[in-house]
């Protein structure tokens, strides 16, 4: 056939090959990387998506200290049996304050994307401090030592300057008020208007139970707040995407 007689002249010039296949490539490469110019952002706008109060972010902390990330995955895939179990599936701008991200790449336990609400605080204490009082089968092991560690959010500021370094959008307010913010979300009792007002929709409770403010507070305040900051009754996919 001409066309193969052709292609044969090409694969016996292994300079004319070199060139073409160069050509080939640099054609896939603009497809994929010129829309990349023309788009402002790869993650679509999302309503509530916000960054995570003083206590949440010393909570996510604490999960990544502790390598909670090597037995649980935060990423909902959009595949049905995910949907079914763990809700809707993730959206890019859910984890878009994340600084790594935490989408895990193991399931030991199950996936945590949105483990938030879904337990109470006083279930995540008894879970955390003995998994197999609660869940006897399970294979996690004991935090309970979480319980006994203070915590007063000495470095929380600097760990948020950090962060809006980065590109999370922390106000210098939110900054300056760091301590303090730090310490209300944990005391529903107190003055947490100042909070509220920084943050907007934040959950208040004493996350363990006890007095004093604990890593296990901050470590509950996190997986509360874990995949509920968007409203998906509300929610619609940007279609044109
Ligand atoms: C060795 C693996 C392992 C590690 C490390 C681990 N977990 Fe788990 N986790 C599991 C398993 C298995 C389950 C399911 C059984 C159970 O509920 O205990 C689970 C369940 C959970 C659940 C309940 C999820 C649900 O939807 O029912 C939460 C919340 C949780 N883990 C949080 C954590 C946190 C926070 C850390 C780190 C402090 C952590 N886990 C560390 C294995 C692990």
């Amino acid at each position: 056939m001409a066309f193969l007689d052709k292609h044969k002249s090409i694969e016996t010039h292994a300079t004319l090959l070199a060139v073409l296949s160069l050509v080939v490539v640099a054609i896939g490469g603009i497809v994929e990387i010129a829309p990349l110019f023309y788009i402002q952002n790869t993650i679509e706008k999302v309503q509530g998506v916000r960054p995570y109060t003083p206590l949440e972010l010393a909570g996510r902390d604490i999960y990544i200290r502790e390598g909670c990330y090597v037995c649980h995955s935060q990423m909902i895939r959009p595949m049905r049996d995910e949907v079914e179990r763990y809700g809707h599936y993730s959206l890019a701008a859910e984890s878009m304050y994340d600084h790594p991200f935490q989408w895990g790449s193991k399931r030991t336990g199950p996936d945590l994307a949105r483990v938030g609400g879904r337990y109470s605080d006083a279930w995540h204490v008894d879970h955390l401090t003995n998994p197999q009082a609660v869940v006897p089968e399970s294979v996690m092991p004991k935090y309970s030592y979480l319980l006994r560690a203070t915590v007063d959010g000495e470095h929380i500021a600097q760990i948020m300057s950090t962060h809006a370094m980065v590109g999370v959008p922390y106000t210098s307010d939110m900054i300056d008020n760091a301590v303090a913010d730090f310490a209300a979300q944990a005391n529903p009792d107190g003055d947490t208007s100042g909070l509220e007002a920084r943050y907007g929709r934040v959950t208040l409770s004493n996350f363990d139970g006890q007095s004093q403010l604990t890593e296990m507070d901050a470590l509950i305040a996190y997986l509360q707040v874990l995949g509920t900051m968007v409203d998906f009754s509300t929610f619609q996919p940007d279609p044109t995407r």
